[in-house]
């Protein structure tokens, strides 16, 4: 979209993220245009910040360049330059081979790096420098996930006068696992700078506290925090910090009506078509990430074929996969374990001209992840460990015709909101094969009857919802 330079006065409300809601991309012929950065942080939050003309530091999403702050669309976005060191050590390093399998309850074995986490401290400096720069006198501050820890606590040293707030994107782990971390006392002294830490369960923020406690000895409250309510309370001087569960949502209205347009329905015919008509699509969508369990609803589905419990010339398989963190080993790993799978599934049950499985390693834009939705009857959500889980969510507010059909792990966030989809145990590869045949034979009426029960959670909890109760919490914004 067209963006302009600017010289905006300094701002009252800034969102610190990883990443600027854009990505610079750079041809081969040195030309350069921005898109749409991977991930639910930026497709929960762009919405409601564009709503609300604030600025958002963060990286561009390519290493060594400079580039000066500009707006796109009243957003001003700071741009904070990661040398090829920086992208090494601190985004696949520490934040992608560190913290996310540590978090995600070690599915992968963490790799604990003196100069990963030297590297963590230094760019969590300059984001909170960049930070300090942009915010006007008395502003909020909302610093976003598990790559910006530190920067609650730097960010309040530079700058006192600043309400700072603090939202993980990710599953805050079991404190047996997090206390694995060789610098776990530094993270939780970084925290403890914001206002209020928000995460998506309680059962993080419970964690929290009682980390707070063992690891630098201070008094949380006892009792238990609430989903939106009864904050957990921590005295640290003389401030008090809240820490508190707001489970993050999508802009459902918006996708709602986008589903709704006679543009995503001829789309989402056209795709059923080009598939061959088949009787049942399956659709996975995902970033290419090893915690989302993409093996795993494959394996499921291979066996239903095996066993004859799913017709291959019946039932197709469509899995969309962004691409993501290739560099590190363990996405390399599992991209081929997936491409294998879905090439030997084909070798056997494909018919010429008819793959039983449809990969895409492929980014989409909305409406063509609205027409997917549209045509999926059933949606397949298997993260091994997930915090939110957004998909899922879009998947239901795409629904308005009441038709299709969600599995989701239990291991999702979402789950705990979703209640009427196949609810299934990612490591039961038994059960996930039951759950699919279930969805896959699913009586019409009962079909609506769930549909009709999820739509009802995503539509009335969205991610101005969210976004509005962890602003109340954090005393910036007064109930509306
Ligand atoms: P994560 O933040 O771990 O990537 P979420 O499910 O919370 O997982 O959010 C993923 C976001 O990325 C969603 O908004 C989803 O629509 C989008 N997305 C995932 N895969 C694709 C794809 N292949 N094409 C386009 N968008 C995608
Ligand atoms: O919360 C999940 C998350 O890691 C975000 O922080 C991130 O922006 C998104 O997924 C995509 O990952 P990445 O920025 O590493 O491409």
């Amino acid at each position: 979209s067209g963006t302009t330079e600017t010289s905006e006065a300094r701002a009252e409300f800034v969102v610190v993220a990883n990443r600027l809601p854009v990505d610079l991309e750079r041809g081969a012929d040195g030309t350069q245009r921005w898109t749409q950065s991977p991930g639910g942080l930026v497709s929960a939050l762009e919405p409601f910040l564009r709503s609300r003309k604030g600025a958002w530091v963060g990286w561009p999403g390519v290493p060594d360049v400079e580039v000066e702050e500009f707006t796109d669309d009243g957003l001003v976005l700071h741009p904070v330059t990661l040398t090829s060191t920086d992208v090494r050590d601190y985004y696949e390093g520490f934040s992608n081979a560190t913290l996310w399998p540590l978090y995600h309850d070690v599915v992968a074995r963490p790799i604990f790096d003196r100069s990963w986490w030297e590297a963590y401290v230094r760019v969590n400096r300059r984001f909170a420098e960049a930070s300090a720069a942009v915010a006007g006198e008395g502003a909020t501050v909302w610093v976003q996930d598990y790559q910006l820890q530190l920067v609650p606590t730097m960010l309040r040293e530079l700058r006192p006068d600043l309400r700072i707030g603090f939202f993980l994107h990710i599953p805050f782990p079991p404190v047996e696992l997090f206390m694995q971390m060789p610098w776990r006392a530094e993270i939780v002294r970084g925290l403890i700078g914001a206002d209020l830490v928000g995460f998506h369960r309680p059962g993080g923020a419970q964690n929290f506290l009682w980390l707070a406690r063992q690891l630098i000895g201070l008094e949380p409250s006892r009792g238990s925090v609430g989903v939106r309510s009864r904050p957990g309370m921590v005295q640290v001087g003389d401030r008090t910090v809240r820490v508190g569960a707001f489970p993050i949502s999508i802009d459902a209205a918006g996708l709602d009506a986008l589903s709704r347009t006679k543009e995503v329905a001829e789309r989402a015919a056209q795709v059923r078509s080009d598939l061959g008509d088949p009787r049942t699509i399956l659709l996975g969508v995902d970033r290419l990430d090893y915690t989302k369990g993409i093996d795993l609803r494959l394996q499921a589905f291979h066996e239903l074929l095996q066993e004859g419990r799913v017709k291959p010339e019946e039932v197709t398989f469509v899995q969309l996969a962004t691409p993501s963190r290739e560099r590190v080993e363990h996405y390399q790993q599992m991209r081929s374990e997936i491409e294998q799978m879905v090439g030997r599934i084909n070798g056997e049950f494909a018919r010429v001209g008819h793959p039983v499985v449809h990969y895409l390693h492929q980014s989409v834009n909305r409406k063509e992840l609205a027409a997917f939705f549209s045509a999926a009857d059933v949606m397949v959500v298997t993260p091994l460990r997930d915090g939110m889980n957004l998909v899922c969510k879009e998947y239901v507010a795409c629904r308005h015709d009441l038709g299709g059909a969600l599995v989701l792990s239990e291991f999702a966030g979402a789950a705990a909101e979703l209640s009427s989809a196949f609810l299934v145990n990612p490591h039961d590869l038994d059960g996930v094969k039951n759950a699919l045949e279930q969805a896959i034979t699913l009586d019409p009426a009962e079909g609506r009857r769930r549909m009709r029960a999820l739509r009802r959670q995503v539509l009335t909890h969205d991610v101005d919802r969210w976004a509005r109760s962890f602003l109340e919490a954090l005393g910036s914004e007064t109930a509306a």
